[in-house]
């Protein structure tokens, strides 16, 4: 293989599993990683990579780096989310775009469902007030007598789905661009759990429980703001792993001190990491945008978007091409 240079910009890469990295090296390529061990700035990450072939990206948004570096070539995203990467610019510039979508399903599936029962069953309260010498006891509605509310049936959303459904929810609403019927109506029916494919006003009317699983696009950029959590329920949840920027972050921290909902769980922000005000309330739960932080999962990703750039640089096809319709999606 030719002399090529890679910027390894996502952080930790390799920390748990040195197999991603031996590949890398064994291909050939010269390895660059990210200096300051953090989250880089789209700016330091257009200054670390100006001179690079290829990129194995976290969630940085890119743009600074492809109007800097003329001679990339590749991106390959450790994840499924496109928020951070210009997708039209990529095309215009020819430059091509590789992810790794199944990689992260079952450790975000499962971090989501952690934090259902942990937010529902008031698990962080009761540890903090033991800590503090208290015993009440805390009660919640158990997620099997709740209404549930799924926005975005993709690979996460459907999982979740699946996994409810052992809790017997008392019925699912979900809201979704695509007809999804068959494949829910394929987990549910036999479990007889009523589901329904509403509009997301009906959802946030009507669920003691809201778990967000779409993408970050024009379309969905503040999906939930003031107005939305006016039509909440008071007893009603919210919880996003999905992306930063989905939830309006201030008018979230209003619904939650004015009561107006009952709590929320978030792992994901519009600036990571997260500085603001969400930290001093009671009804929060906030984690560290780790979706993703399994050991099964880092390696799957890291390997997967590894092996992408080596593939492309030895002349073959990719895996995982960012599909057309994902370009399309990021049209405002
Ligand atoms: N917390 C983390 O660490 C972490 C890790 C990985 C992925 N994620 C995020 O999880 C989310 C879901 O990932 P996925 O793998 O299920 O993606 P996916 O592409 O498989 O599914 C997304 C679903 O959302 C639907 N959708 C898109 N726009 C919509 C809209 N405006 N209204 C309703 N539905 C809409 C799509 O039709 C699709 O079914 C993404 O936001 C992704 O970035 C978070």
């Amino acid at each position: 293989m030719k002399h090529y240079k890679i910027f390894i910009s996502t952080y930790p890469f390799g920390f748990y599993d040195s197999e991603p990295m031996r590949i890398l090296e064994e291909a050939g390529l010269e390895i660059f990683t990210n200096p300051l061990k953090r989250k880089l700035t789209p700016l330091e990450v257009a200054e670390f990579a100006k001179d690079v072939d290829g990129i194995i990206a976290g969630t940085e948004d890119l743009t600074p780096l492809i109007q800097k570096n003329s001679k990339l070539k590749i991106i390959s995203r450790v994840g499924i989310g496109l928020d951070s990467v210009p997708l039209q610019l990529c095309k215009d510039r020819r430059i091509a775009v590789a992810y790794t979508p199944d990689a992260v399903t079952m450790a975000v599936v499962e971090l989501t469902i952690g934090l259902m029962v942990t937010l529902t069953r008031k698990v962080v309260l009761a540890h903090q007030e033991l800590r503090t010498g208290g015993w009440s006891r805390f009660t919640g509605k158990r997620l099997g007598e709740s209404t549930i509310g799924i926005i975005g049936a993709g690979r996460v959303g459907m999982n979740v789905i699946r996994i409810l459904s052992e809790f017997k929810p008392k019925k699912i609403l979900i809201n979704d661009l695509k007809d999804k019927t068959k494949e829910v109506a394929s987990i549910l029916e036999s479990r007889k759990i009523e589901f329904q494919f509403v509009e997301k006003e009906e959802i946030y009317g009507n669920a003691d429980l809201i778990s967000l699983h779409v993408p970050l696009t024009s379309k969905t950029k503040n999906l939930i703001g003031r107005k939305e959590f006016d039509l909440f329920q008071k007893e009603a949840f919210l919880i996003n792993t999905a992306r930063g920027g989905i939830v309006d972050e201030s008018d979230l921290y209003e619904a939650l001190i004015q009561k107006r909902i009952a709590g929320a769980a978030i792992d994901v922000f519009e600036t990571e990491p997260y500085k603001g005000n969400l930290i001093e309330l009671d009804n929060i739960i906030l984690t560290e945008h780790m979706g993703s932080c399994s050991y099964d999962c880092r390696l799957l990703m890291e390997r997967g978007s590894a092996e992408e750039i080596i593939r492309f640089f030895s002349g073959k096809e990719l895996l995982n091409p960012v599909p057309e319709e994902e370009y399309q999606n990021q049209i405002v």
